[in-house]
């Protein structure tokens, strides 16, 4: 398929797991893919592997001058986009009694305001009828002991969706929500502690999923292609959940 050829694909996040399956994806499909991350090694890296047709910006999304950087960049190369995918994001474990402000503050300055304004300042650049994936996770409608700041994050950006395409009616863009379930990427593995520590807890994790298996970042990669393209034309606001099926329970 070249469902994406010559199209303007931004990918937030896409050095690592997820991301870098999506851009990836998109770039085997034609586009002119942006990713962007805070790591310049990792963003190097990452260019490199994925080749010709995919840019790397360095920038945390929580920090708008760098989404300014990044659309900057956009706008001089191509003044617009077709498909953004805001996906940077991450979380860590702290039980009720134990939540600092800093994790607070971090985790919200990535998840909620870093895809809030990572939206907002592409508005100019979106055109008519763009196509908008909020990266958000099986966590926004579930509850999880430890998690609690991370799983509100993501029920925000659930929410962005659902609010974002009323503002964007005038103009047609799409915004729909991604819920990947476990899914095995660098962020999941050191979230739970890295090794031998983490394979014993996916492990674990694996016989609670009803397809008995932790997802594959390509595998969520697809959806979000899906959701970005035509074939999903009268697809708009919802939560597309790639769980294996652990929210669904
Ligand atoms: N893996 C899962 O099981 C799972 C499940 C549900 C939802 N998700 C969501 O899926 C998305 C991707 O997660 P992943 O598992 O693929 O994580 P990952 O392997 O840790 O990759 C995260 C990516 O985001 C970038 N990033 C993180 N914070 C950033 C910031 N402030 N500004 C710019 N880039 C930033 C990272 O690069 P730098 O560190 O260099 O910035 C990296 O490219 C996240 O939103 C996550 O919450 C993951």
């Amino acid at each position: 398929m070249n469902r994406y050829s010559n199209k303007v694909v931004v990918v937030t996040g896409g050095t690592s797991g997820i991301g870098l399956a999506t851009a990836k994806a998109f770039a085997s499909e034609g586009a002119q893919v942006y990713i962007t991350g805070r790591r310049q090694e990792t963003l190097d890296s990452a260019v490199k592997s994925l080749g010709g047709s995919v840019t790397g910006v360095r920038g945390d999304m929580s920090q708008l001058a760098d989404i300014d950087r990044l659309y900057d960049v956009i706008q001089q190369r191509h003044g617009q986009i077709d498909v953004l995918v805001a996906n940077a994001g991450g979380g860590d474990f702290a039980p009720l009694g134990e939540i600092t402000e800093q994790q607070y503050e971090e985790t919200f300055n990535t998840n909620v305001k870093g895809v809030l304004f990572t939206v907002q300042k592409a508005l100019p650049l979106l055109k008519d009828g763009a196509s908008v994936v909020l990266t958000a996770s099986t966590t926004s409608v579930k509850g999880t002991p430890a998690f609690s700041v991370y799983s509100a994050t993501k029920a925000a950006v659930r929410n962005f969706a659902r609010s974002w395409i009323l503002d964007l009616k005038p103009r047609r863009i799409r915004v729909n929500a991604i819920s990947p379930g476990l899914t095995e990427t660098a962020g999941l593995n050191t979230l739970f502690g890295g090794g031998e520590q983490a394979e014993g807890t996916k492990n674990w994790l694996s016989e609670q999923v009803p397809s008995g298996r932790i997802g594959q970042p390509g595998e969520v990669a697809s959806a979000i292609l899906f959701l970005a393209s035509d074939d999903a034309s009268y697809i708009n606001g919802v939560e597309l959940f790639v769980d294996g099926g652990l929210a669904q329970i």
